[in-house]
C-alpha cells in the first residue's frame, strides 16, 4: 500500500503530523520519501525516508520511531524538486497511486548545476557548428566575398590639363569606369573628378608640406602625391553622405568655393570645410600627369559621413 496525501502520521509515542507530499524516484518511479508537515506548525515540512515507514493503513501512516527521532529529519528543500506536474515522467501513473497532492521528483544533477548543463549546451553547439561549417563556409565565402575584395588600383585616363585656364580654380574631369557592386553584372558608369591647378599657398594649404600617401587593402603603398605638384585632384563625392558637388560663385563669397546642394556643405577650393555637415575636407586622390599633359588618377573612394579616410574601394 502507498502512503495518501493528507494521510494522519503517528510515531511509536503519539500523532505528530499528516502527509503533504511524496517524494518519488524518477528511475524506480517507487516513493522514495514521505513529507510529513509537523503538527502545529504551518511551515514545517520534514522529509523521511520511505524505509522509516513502519506500516500503511487507509486511515494513517505509522513511523518507526519516537516523535524526537522524527525531529531529527532534514527538513524538505522544495529547490531540489520539480513537481510531476512540470516535468512529466512515463507511465509514474501506473506505479503510483497517490491523490491528489504533491508528487515531487529530484531534479536532475545537471539541471541543479548550472555551470555544467551550460558547458553541456556549449559543447553542443560547439559539436553542432563543427558538423555545419563545412557546409556553410562555401556559402559564407561567397557571399562574404565583394566585402575582402582588394581596392581597386587602376589608373584612369580622365582629360588634359589643357582644359585649365587658371589656378586654385575647380575643374570637373568626367570619365567611365567598368564597376560591380557585390552580386549585380558590371556597369560602365559615368563618374567625375575635380581637379585644381594649385598656387604654392593652395598645395601648402593641401598638403602642409607633406607627402600624402595612398595604400592598398594590404596596407601597401600605392602612390605617394608630392607635396609640391601643382595639379590636385579631388573625388567627385561628397564626404559627406556622397553626392556630387558643384564649382560656384555664392554672392556673399569673394571666391568660388565647392558647393554641394544635398545638405549645403561649402568647400574652398582646397578643398576645407567653410560650411555645412561635411565631417572631413574633400578627398584627395592619386594623380599623375604626363609630358602630353594627360591626367590619370587612381579613383580611390572613402567611407561617407565619417571624420577619418576609410578606404572602401
Ligand atoms: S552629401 Fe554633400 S552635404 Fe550632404
Amino acid at each position: 500500500m502507498q502512503p495518501k496525501l493528507a494521510a494522519k502520521v503517528r510515531c511509536s509515542d503519539k500523532e505528530i503530523g499528516e502527509i503533504t507530499k511524496v517524494i518519488v524516484d524518477p528511475l524506480s518511479l517507487q516513493v522514495s520519501y514521505v513529507v510529513i508537515r509537523q503538527l502545529g506548525t504551518d511551515q514545517i515540512e520534514r522529509q523521511v525516508p520511505i524505509s522509516e515507514v513502519q506500516e500503511i493503513s487507509e486511515k494513517e501512516v505509522r513511523l518507526r520511531g519516537s516523535s524526537e527521532e522524527f525531529g531529527r529529519f532534514p527538513t524538505l528543500d522544495r529547490g531540489q524538486y520539480v513537481t510531476t506536474k512540470e516535468i512529466e515522467i512515463a507511465h509514474l501513473e501506473d506505479h503510483l497511486h497517490v491523490e491528489p497532492g504533491e508528487v515531487l521528483v529530484p531534479l536532475p544533477g545537471l539541471e541543479q548545476d548550472v555551470p555544467r548543463r551550460t558547458f553541456f549546451t556549449n559543447m553542443t553547439h560547439a559539436i553542432g557548428m563543427l558538423i555545419a561549417l563545412p557546409l556553410v563556409f562555401p556559402v559564407l565565402k561567397y557571399v562574404m566575398k565583394p566585402m575582402y575584395a582588394p581596392f581597386d588600383n587602376q589608373w584612369f585616363p580622365v582629360g588634359n590639363v589643357r582644359k585649365i585656364k587658371k589656378e586654385d580654380t575647380g575643374v570637373q574631369f568626367k570619365f567611365k569606369r567598368k564597376f560591380k557592386e557585390a552580386f549585380m553584372p558590371v556597369q560602365n558608369i559615368e563618374k567625375n573628378v575635380w581637379v585644381v591647378k594649385a598656387s604654392p599657398e593652395l598645395s601648402k594649404s593641401v598638403y602642409d608640406g607633406k607627402e600624402k600617401k595612398f595604400y592598398d587593402h594590404k596596407g601597401d603603398l600605392v602612390w605617394v602625391n608630392k607635396p609640391n605638384f601643382p595639379y590636385i585632384a579631388y573625388s567627385g563625392k561628397c564626404p559627406h553622405l556622397g553626392c556630387g558637388y558643384k564649382w560656384r560663385k555664392i554672392r556673399k563669397l569673394p571666391e568660388p568655393i565647392f558647393l554641394c546642394p544635398c545638405h549645403l556643405s561649402f568647400y574652398d577650393a582646397a578643398g576645407k570645410v567653410l560650411d555645412g555637415p561635411a565631417p572631413r575636407p574633400l578627398d584627395v586622390l592619386p594623380i599623375q600627369v604626363n609630358s602630353a599633359g594627360e591626367i590619370k588618377v587612381i579613383d580611390v573612394e572613402y567611407k561617407a559621413g565619417v571624420k577619418q579616410q576609410v578606404r572602401v574601394l
